[in-house]
């Protein structure tokens, strides 16, 4: 359901620009949303997914590039928020590179000021193939000149920030007295298990696709369980790794858990969600900051930044957050409230030297 319309988003948080895009030779239908390019190109994923409606599509792609503005900025990269979905109607199979094609040229016209990579539903054969009509994409194949996957980095700093949100909030907990639920066992989340299970903790696993959890069977520290009821299991960690706006303000009384910290982007439906939870003494980690690993990863494919340079803002991304429990703690405010307001005042010490963000774009 289309809780605020496209013109009502794109106000309040101040997007640069909107383009909806049907191609009639190939049938791709989509929208990619610019959020910022205070810090550099917009760059986010490219999302393959079913929508009820075109407008759906843009909201989510609204609401992605917004927080790709704030991941890409809380990471340190010189890259600012965008995002592109694309709607899948069941025809994918039959025209997937026609419609890649149709997208590469899509990507052309806007010159660089978005940058696409894999999101969910798409991979690095999909941009290899984008690769061939366009030089705005990262994320390929490492035999398609790129980095390859990158949610084994996502998985990576989830997994360190699950442990950081750990020695701040259970700190008395031994690591095999730590359950962890992790729902969606994906790409990143099914990383996530093992990444969990390797530090002795014991985890709850659930996933709509039951097949995505069948290597767990019979494994002693592992729960393979339904999705129904899942956020409320008594959970010392409940680690969202499926899609976004799980958790709403009307959720927040039936958690058992001490600590909220996930692949998910968005996992909570507005911040209201991050207050109640404050109130009822669960930390929520933003997700922006626990789930930078992949942007890091593509990002620097983008950007050419060495692997070295690479490894230090993954590393980065751990001391950050530990920074902002610490401010949280001493003001006693919610993390993801300070975690904004350091971007907001990079965004805008940007902004004041001139950085001018670009004007709309043209509609296609
Ligand atoms: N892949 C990355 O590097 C990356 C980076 C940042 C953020 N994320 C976010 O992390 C999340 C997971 O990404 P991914 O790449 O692992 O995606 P994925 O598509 O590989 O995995 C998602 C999994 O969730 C399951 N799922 C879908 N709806 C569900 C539901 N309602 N309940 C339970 N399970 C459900 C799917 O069956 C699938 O196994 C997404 O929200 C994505 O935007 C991913």
């Amino acid at each position: 359901m289309v809780s605020a319309s496209v013109p009502q988003i794109c106000d309040s948080f101040e997007h640069e620009a909107l383009e909806l895009f049907r191609d009639p030779q190939s049938g791709l239908t989509g929208a990619i949303a610019i959020h910022s390019t205070a810090l550099g190109p917009a760059m986010g994923g490219l999302r393959l997914r079913s929508y009820p409606s075109i407008e759906e599509a843009a909201i989510d792609a609204l609401r992605l590039a917004r927080a790709m503005t704030y991941k890409n900025a809380a990471a340190g990269l010189a890259l600012g928020g965008g995002k592109a979905v694309v709607i899948d109607d069941g025809r994918w199979d039959e025209h997937r590179l026609e419609r890649w094609d149709a997208f590469a040229q899509r990507l052309n016209r806007l010159e660089g000021r978005y940058i696409t990579a894999e999101d969910v539903g798409t991979g690095p054969a999909d941009m290899d193939r984008l690769a061939r009509g366009t030089r705005w994409v990262a994320g390929r194949s490492e035999l398609g000149g790129g980095r390859g996957d990158p949610s084994s980095a996502t998985a990576h700093t989830v997994f360190t920030a699950i442990r950081t949100a750990i020695a701040f909030r259970l700190a008395h907990l031994h690591p095999a007295d730590v359950r962890v639920g992790v729902l969606g066992a994906g790409h990143v989340g099914g990383r996530l298990v093992d990444l969990l299970l390797d530090a002795g903790m014991s985890v709850d696993v659930a996933d709509v696709n039951e097949a995505a959890t069948e290597r767990w069977a019979g494994h002693p520290r592992v729960a393979r369980v339904g999705t129904e009821g899942f956020i409320a299991r008594e959970l010392d960690v409940l680690a969202p790794c499926a899609m976004g706006e799980l958790v709403c303000v009307a959720d927040v009384p039936h958690l058992r858990c001490a600590i909220v910290a996930g692949a998910a982007n968005n996992p909570l439906v507005d911040e209201l969600t991050a207050v109640a939870l404050d109130e009822r003494g669960i930390l929520y980690v933003p997700d922006f900051l626990a789930n930078c690993g992949g942007i890091i990863h593509v990002g620097g494919e983008a950007l050419g930044t060495s692997d070295l340079e690479t490894h230090r803002l993954i590393d980065a991304a751990e001391h950050r957050l530990q920074r902002v429990l610490r401010r949280a703690r001493e003001e006693d405010r919610v993390p993801v409230a300070i975690a904004r307001e350091e971007v907001e005042t990079m965004l805008r010490g940007h902004r004041s030297r001139g950085a001018a963000p670009l004007s709309a774009l043209a509609p296609a």
